[in-house]
């Protein structure tokens, strides 16, 4: 019997409308009331009045990787939260054992797995890293962290700090301080027009902030390894290979923000294995056990992690003194291997190639009908879509149309994302990230049903 039985759709829609305070919402737009989802099953869900919805968002926010409704996930969790629920992550445990032991497989080059509860959480351990062997090693000069233009990084302010989306940061500062932007690799809006090596110039870039600061104050940089709610943003050619050889240049850590790319995401278990590159510390957290528990994992190489292991009677602070109480949640590491058997054994980084590329095919069909699709990007099934005034100028349509677009499709039954209050002018992206288990018939329907959104809109003025 459900404890929620005794409640009518009403007072359910009253509790809410007066006690919840919802995420990146303001409160006249929660009044008028939003899906209230009940159920899932695969990439459907249903709401508290029964409407049917398919969810291309993978739960609003790339989360759900493998989808609503998988037994396994939730027996797993149920089976060890009836052995044991929880001890601190001080102590061993055997879901924090084989989950890291499996994860670390999927990794080449990487080796400890640090466990939390958030994106932004495990961001903030990246940084305590850097800091801390900034202050072991040089005497606490080599503590700054660039960022980049158009990264998320997180909602803790420490993580806001390292964010380049000037709404997301808006009227939150101050900031923490030592945390430095560098300039965007977005080819699109490329920073030289049109240039054969956009790639190189854009690492330059950020090499040219690397010494204005002094490498020897820089500890370490943060990517996303394609900027996902900035706009889907993929590196240009040759961009991340440079980055890493600068970054070793100057002796500086690389730390590749895996939240939304992690797990399978874009076609491979980590977005930044399409780019041959080899990070030191690498963070993740929402495809990890696809929201059916909360855990985010920092995973550093063994070099990183030695660097961070003194305790003796000369250094008694020399090891890294960091907790959180929910990584020791053992309902996070025995989702998360139930999670990772489904993305095997039923082949879904596979399955995310092949139909990321048959939803990229199908958006840029749609691209080459409606002027007011600037660009299409994507890779996997992490797809976006640039919505312009004008061909010639790139000039962003206002973020009212992307929220158009998204309460279009909303009303014909599809779940999409877009930028949301992230940038002064560039909330002009709507994208698309079902569950990695979407089937052909599925996919067929998201671009349907695009294809009558756009249809229906007005011509961009
Ligand atoms: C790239 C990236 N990093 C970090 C985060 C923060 O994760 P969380 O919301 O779990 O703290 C997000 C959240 O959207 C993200 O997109």
């Amino acid at each position: 019997m459900s404890q929620y039985n005794e409640y009518s759709t009403e007072q359910i829609r009253s509790m809410d409308k007066a006690h919840v305070w919802h995420h990146l919402t303001p409160g006249a737009a929660a009044e008028k009331g939003m899906p209230l989802f009940v159920k899932g099953e695969g990439l459907d869900l249903w709401d508290i009045e029964g409407n049917q919805y398919l969810d291309a968002s993978a739960g609003g926010v790339w989360v759900t990787n493998v989808g609503y409704g998988r037994k396994e996930i939730v027996n797993a969790i149920s089976e060890q939260l009836m052995q044991l629920n929880y001890f601190a992550g001080s102590m061993a445990s055997k879901p924090a054992a084989v989950f890291a032991d499996r994860l670390i497989d999927k990794m080449p080059g990487m080796q400890r797995v640090f466990y939390a509860s958030s994106g932004s959480e495990a961001n903030e351990k990246a940084f305590k890293m850097v800091r801390q062997i900034s202050h072991k090693e040089y005497g606490g000069k080599k503590h700054k962290i660039l960022y980049r233009e158009r990264d998320y990084h997180g909602t803790t302010i420490g993580a806001l700090s390292a964010t380049g989306q000037l709404q997301r940061r808006d009227q939150f500062g101050p900031f923490v301080p030592g945390f430095i932007e560098f300039p965007h690799c977005f080819e699109y809006r490329s920073q030289f027009g049109a240039t054969e090596d956009y790639g190189l110039k854009a690492a330059q870039l950020m090499e040219d902030v690397i010494l204005r600061e002094g490498p020897d104050t820089v500890g370490g940089v943060i990517i996303e390894p394609i900027t996902a709610g900035g706009g889907v943003i993929l590196p240009p050619e040759g961009y991340l290979k440079a980055v890493e050889q600068i970054c070793k240049k100057y002796d500086i850590l690389l730390i590749v923000d895996e939240v939304v790319c992690g797990l399978g995401r874009t076609g491979k278990w980590f977005g930044y294995q399409h780019y041959d590159i080899q990070p030191d510390i690498v963070t993740m957290a929402k495809g990890v056990a696809s929201g059916y528990a909360a855990i985010s994992c920092t995973v550093t190489t063994e070099a990183v992690y030695k660097r961070l292991q003194e305790d003796s009677a000369d250094d008694k602070m020399g090891f890294f003194r960091d907790i959180s109480t929910y990584g020791g949640c053992m309902a996070g590491p025995a989702a998360a291997a139930a999670n990772m058997t489904i993305l095997e054994e039923e082949n879904l980084l596979e399955n995310c190639a092949t139909l990321g590329k048959t939803l990229l095919d199908g958006l840029k069909t749609l691209q080459a009908k409606y002027p007011i699709i600037g660009d299409v990007r994507g890779i996997g099934l992490l797809c976006g879509i640039e919505l312009i005034k004008d061909p010639d100028t790139k000039e962003p349509v206002d973020e009212s149309v992307a929220i158009q677009v998204v309460n279009a499709c909303k009303q014909a039954g599809l779940l999409i994302g877009r930028t949301n209050r992230s940038f002064d002018e560039y909330n002009n992206i709507v994208n698309m990230s079902p569950a990695l288990c979407i089937t052909e018939a599925q996919l067929e329907r998201v671009l349907d049903i695009l294809g009558e959104v756009f249809a229906s809109l007005p011509e961009p003025k």
